[in-house]
């Protein structure tokens, strides 16, 4: 969806406007040209304003108002509105509205207008979006793009207008890239399509993009990521993304999984949804997504996007359970279960993004089930050294409506992954495993200021939500890009 904001609503411009209204809001502040109207209706057509309760009146100009309720005015946060804003999309989309207006009189938690606005249009503009790339029969609604127009509702300077305006776009382009990685089948995001994608988003978005091949990796010695690496005919990559603001005074390395599929290798997984690890790439996705943004958005920080690479596939030259692996900083690993690849890769990326001496290190990764286990797919899995970044983290997804939740990398659960044979062995088994996982983790990170985003719930939804469509979301994005854009300020 095309995504404006505009001070006034042009009614002879708009087929179809949309209203959100909170439970019996009768007093909900509207433009003079329809608020005679929407308060009868309000008054008198029995429209309460309960979440997800909608009601479409004919009038001249423009020639349809829907009504969309949002639920009590005391209560209304982000998710709420997320799922209104994705009603509106899917209504506007069957109804083959061309031009619609949303007016949203309303601000979630501590959000001022901007910001409000800035999310609103952000969100909007993702409302339409389908993975249609290789469905060859288009239908008729999947050809046309909508025109919304979002109507301000504090009075802004036309020039901050059309800041939050292009600031929204830069964000759901992102989230956009993000997307459509993940989404895209495992046959044609190979590590080195992957890689080929990372430099043409830098390219665009003019910074440095290096790829390092099977034998950089090896002369880097990155053992972790070679391992997993065994069983698949693809050859895997690494890839630094780097952008470097001269103003730049904070330095911000990213690390994403990039595991393109993860069929568990010699401890495969199950048949039965297998073909969701086409997933396993959406953290390294996430990264690359991030780095489209703070480009765009010209974040005066330097920030470093590391990407390890690979399949995870059985074979005859495969690694398997009982190998023992030295990683890049030296530590050896035992495997129990060629399953926890993930760890592998990113125990490498993690110990060179540490070389690096930034001042924050954040990964994100669909590292674990158990995270699924623990908090579903409603907030991502936090683990950090370093109190005062998960904090400002937190709040930030807060912000944006993406939320983590903090879990514990306590060493009391280090004996899980301790091993007879080798430093460490690579699974800690299922009790607490995304505990675990973590904690394999951080036996790779020499940074004060580390943060893990296990994002196995959260970076693809198995079936259709009240916000959003089916599979990739881009989760990592946005609360990266609200913390990035806090250290600049
Ligand atoms: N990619 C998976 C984790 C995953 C599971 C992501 C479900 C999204 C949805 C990861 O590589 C994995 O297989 N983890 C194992 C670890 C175990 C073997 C210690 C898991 O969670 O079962
Ligand atoms: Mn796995
Ligand atoms: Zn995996």
């Amino acid at each position: 969806m095309n995504v404006d904001i505009q001070k006034d609503l042009k009614p002879a411009k708009v087929d179809h406007l949309f209203v959100v209204v909170a439970e019996k809001d009768k007093d909900v502040a509207l433009p003079q040209a329809i608020s005679k109207s929407v308060r009868k209706t309000i008054e008198n057509a029995g429209f309460d304003g309960r979440a997800d309760e909608s009601i479409t009146i004919l009038a001249d100009e423009p020639r349809k108002i829907t009504l969309m309720g949002i639920g009590k005015k005391d209560a209304i946060n982000l998710r709420g509105i997320r799922a209104a804003l994705y009603s509106i999309g899917k209504i506007a989309k069957k109804q083959r509205d061309a031009r619609i207006a949303v007016l949203l009189p309303y601000n979630a938690g501590n959000l001022d207008a901007n910001a409000m606005t800035r999310l609103v249009a952000d969100y909007l503009a993702q409302t339409d979006y389908k993975y249609d790339e290789y469905i060859t029969v288009k239908k008729n609604g999947d050809m046309r793009s909508i025109d919304a127009t979002i109507l301000a509702t504090a009075s802004l300077q036309p020039k901050r207008l059309r800041e939050i305006r292009q600031e929204a776009r830069t964000v759901s382009q992102a989230v956009r890239t993000v997307r459509d990685l993940g989404n895209a089948p495992p046959n044609v995001i190979t590590p080195t399509r992957l890689a080929e994608r990372a430099e043409a988003v830098a390219k665009e978005s003019g910074i440095k993009c290096t790829i390092y091949g099977r034998r950089e990796i090896e002369r880097m010695k990155m053992g972790g990521l070679l391992a997993v690496n065994r069983g698949s005919a693809e050859e895997p990559r690494f890839i630094v993304m780097e952008y470097a603001p001269r103003r730049a005074k904070t330095h911000v390395a990213l690390v994403g999984k990039g595991i393109t599929f993860d069929s568990g290798g010699i401890s495969i997984k199950p048949a039965e949804k297998m073909e969701e690890m086409k997933f396993d790439m959406c953290g390294a996705a996430a990264v690359i997504g991030v780095m489209q943004a703070a480009a765009a958005l010209e974040l005066p920080i330097r920030i470093t996007g590391a990407i390890p690479s690979t399949e995870n596939l059985p074979g005859g030259r495969a690694y398997k359970p009982g190998d023992i692996i030295t990683m890049m900083n030296g530590k050896t690993v035992e495997i129990v279960n060629t399953d926890a690849e993930g760890r592998m890769i990113l125990g490498d990326a993690l110990h060179y993004a540490s070389e690096l001496k930034p001042d924050h290190l954040i990964d994100y990764a669909t590292l674990t089930g158990a995270c699924v286990v623990a908090l579903g797919s409603e907030a991502a899995g936090l683990f950090s050294n370093d109190d005062e970044l998960a904090r400002k983290l937190i709040d930030c997804g807060e912000r944006v409506g993406e939320r983590l939740w903090r879990l514990p990398e306590w060493d009391d659960y280090k004996d899980l992954i301790r091993s007879e044979w080798a430093d460490m062995k690579n699974s800690g088994g299922r009790w607490g495993g995304a505990i675990s996982a973590a904690l394999f983790l951080k036996e790779y990170v020499n940074c004060p200021s580390w943060a893990h985003l296990d994002i196995a719930g959260t970076a693809y939804m198995e079936h259709e939500t009240a916000r959003e469509a089916r599979g990739a979301t881009g989760a990592g994005v946005r609360v990266t890009v609200e913390f990035l854009e806090s250290l600049s300020r």
